[in-house]
């Protein structure tokens, strides 16, 4: 599952080795991240000044509204400190992706990027909003409407690596388990993909008031294939009998300064241990896939067609 791509074996990589990779299911990992890495005088001022000032799960960039959310009260300097450091580490993240997955990247989505200042390990979240459990992302950035989830990490603690562990992908944990999430077509009916009227309805609407100058109110949209994700996203959280399970389980270990990418979507993934990481968000078309038959929405659209 990991393909390691060490400076070496990026420069020669071909136009499609990394994205043929995410598609299949496989983490890119770099042992040196191909991205810079901050300035040392701001890495030491996150790791030391932001965990106090957090005030969600995470501190945030949102290109959409130009702004950081997360910090507590932060003064004006503060926020601007956060901000400058945030959009270098996202322009240098989307430059590395169009030039090394360029596939991917054609009328993409660039979504957050967000500091992770607090440690994993132990971290008092509700089940469903920790990342110390496995699950698949989903329905956390609006409707993808069946678009991928790539995100692109970077390990920036000095010491300890960030340490992952894995159930497997998409399309097996589907065969596995896709009954018992009551998210096959046996359960939830064969027209189980197909948008309603109030589907359309709430789309229009968030459309609607995201044009007049709120764009973030796009993250509120659903569609019926982003809410059975995060009804599977919910059951893996949820199941302790699927925590436990040692089918497919495998941990990896990301050094410092190291780097990674994935497809959330489709590969399950925790954080057991690990402190301060940038995590790069991005939604890639599921029509620029070029194995389109493994994404998420192809599998439970054939699976609707077979029954
Ligand atoms: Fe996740």
């Amino acid at each position: 599952m990991l393909e390691i791509y060490d400076e070496a074996r990026l420069a020669n990589a071909g136009r499609y080795d990394l994205s043929d990779a995410l598609e299949q299911g496989s983490i890119v990992h770099f042992p040196k991240s191909p991205v810079p890495i901050p300035e040392d005088d701001d890495l030491v001022f996150f790791r030391e000044a932001l965990p106090g000032l957090l005030k969600l799960k995470n501190i945030s960039y949102h290109p959409e509204a130009g702004h950081v959310r997360g910090l507590d009260d932060a003064d004006r300097e503060v926020s601007e400190r956060v901000t400058r450091v945030l959009v270098n580490v996202s322009e240098d993240i989307a430059r590395f992706l169009q030039a090394s997955a360029p596939a991917l990247t054609d009328d993409w989505t660039v979504g957050t990027c967000s500091f992770r200042p607090i440690q994993e390990k132990g971290r008092d979240l509700k089940p469903h909003a920790s990342n110390e459990l496995v699950h698949i992302d989903a329905g956390a950035y609006g409707a993808t409407n069946g678009d991928r989830i790539l995100r692109f990490f970077i390990n920036v603690n000095p010491a300890d690596d960030r340490v992952w562990a894995t159930k497997g992908r998409f399309p097996e944990l589907y065969e596995r388990y896709g009954s018992v999430a009551n998210i096959r077509p046996d359960r939830v009916g064969a027209h189980y993909l197909e948008k309603g009227p109030l589907d359309h309805l709430r789309s229009g609407l968030l459309n609607g008031i995201a044009s007049v100058g709120l764009p973030t109110a796009k993250v509120l949209d659903s569609s019926p294939y982003d809410r059975l994700m995060r009804r599977f996203h919910n059951f893996m959280k949820d199941t302790p009998s699927f925590q436990q399970a040692t089918e497919g389980h495998q941990e990896f270990r990301f050094p410092p300064f190291s780097a990674w990418m994935v497809f959330t979507d489709m590969v399950s993934h925790a954080s057991l241990s690990g402190q301060f990481a940038f995590v790069h968000t991005s939604i890639v078309r599921l029509a620029n896939c070029r194995k389109p038959e493994l994404a998420p929405y192809n599998i439970l659209r054939e699976s609707a067609r077979t029954g």
